[in-house]
């Protein structure tokens, strides 16, 4: 079995996964809840709390799988990008567990991972298609090829949607993370009240948010009484319209006609609608794979070379991304 983990942002991961397969035999995600009052996630504390939460995790990923370490044949953890404190933390233990118990270890890509939430078991969703994965930290979109990598065919050049959506969210007086509060207001409101801007200047397959948010800014500045479900409806619609027809430029430009979709974001209801609506064979996983999570580390480990027994001294440098995979 392989045992995953991540600690990449402030969700502390763990999961056990079938290397035959890719089926998830486990999959705990232990929430820190801690940053809500801070509005945003603060590395530092993020760092604390991986320290004092994920032995547990651990514990909690083997005993629902039903087995012990005895059982683990390869440990895998994700080596970056996300927060370095954070990260460490997970590379810390994962390399202590692999070195005592004397296992491989397998540096996972978190947006591999990302990638990797559509391979799981028991309908794999195979290679090739368009993946946009938008969370927190990252807005691109990917043409996957093989499962073991993908390149980039397009980015955010400032905000990633996740931020825009807790940045819009924070405007509106809305608790971080702003998300899910966003789209529940959202759903009392008119999508269309306010044509807020949906970054149609910036050609080709780049994403752009900022504009964006100083729209909402302004709108709260000139009309203080304005609805906010309908501000809120309406810009959710202008990050949705710009995903959406960002992926469907993609698929015109690489001729596929497939999509995938992940991160924290690929939860958001309106946006999954929209995919799924695109006329293309769309693969939308379980929210539960959307958002960060040890699952899909594990099924992107199922592809990465690991790192031999004792042979990890490499890790911290892919944490502190002096060195790429
Ligand atoms: O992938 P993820 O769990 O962590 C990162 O790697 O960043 O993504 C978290 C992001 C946050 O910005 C959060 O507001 C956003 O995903 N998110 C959503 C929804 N659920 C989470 N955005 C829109 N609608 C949602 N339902
Ligand atoms: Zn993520």
């Amino acid at each position: 079995m392989i045992l995953a983990i991540e600690t990449s942002c402030d969700d502390t991961c763990a999961a056990v996964v079938d290397p035959a397969d890719g089926t998830i035999v486990s999959n705990v995600v232990s929430s820190q809840g801690i940053h809500d009052r801070y509005g945003g996630v603060v590395p530092e504390v993020a760092a604390r709390h991986h320290l004092e939460l994920l032995d547990a995790a651990i514990d909690d990923a083997l005993a629902s799988a039903q087995i012990g370490l005895d059982d683990v044949s390869l440990v895998a953890v994700t080596q970056g990008p996300g927060l370095v404190g954070a990260l460490l933390i997970g590379l810390a233990e994962a390399k202590a567990l692999a070195l005592v118990r004397g296992l491989p270890l397998a540096p996972v890509d978190h947006l591999q991972g990302h990638v990797a939430a559509n391979f799981v078991a028991p309908e794999p969703f195979e290679p090739p298609f368009v993946c946009l994965i938008a969370s927190g930290g990252h807005t691109l979109l990917a043409r996957v090829e093989d499962r073991d990598g993908f390149t980039v065919l397009g980015a955010t050049l400032d905000d990633a949607a996740g931020e825009a959506f807790d940045k819009g969210a924070r405007l509106l007086g809305l608790p971080y993370p702003g998300g899910p509060a966003l789209q529940a207001l959202a759903a009392e409101g008119d999508p269309h009240a306010h044509e807020f801007p949906t970054a149609a200047g910036v050609a080709g397959l780049d994403f752009s948010f900022a504009g964006l948010k100083t729209a909402l800014l302004y709108a709260l500045r000139d009309d203080p009484e304005a609805s906010k479900p309908d501000l809120a409806a309406s810009y959710q619609r202008a990050i949705v319209e710009q995903l959406a027809r960002r992926v469907e430029r993609a698929l015109e430009q690489t001729g596929l006609e497939r999509v995938a979709i992940g991160g924290g974001v690929a939860a958001n209801g309106p946006l999954r609608e929209r995919i799924r609506g695109l006329g293309v064979t769309a693969h939308i996983p379980p929210m539960a794979l959307c958002t960060d999570n040890a699952a899909m580390i594990g099924s992107a480990a199922r592809y990465v070379t690991p790192l031999a027994p004792g042979a990890y001294d490499a890790l911290d440098a892919y944490a502190t991304g002096e060195r790429g995979l």
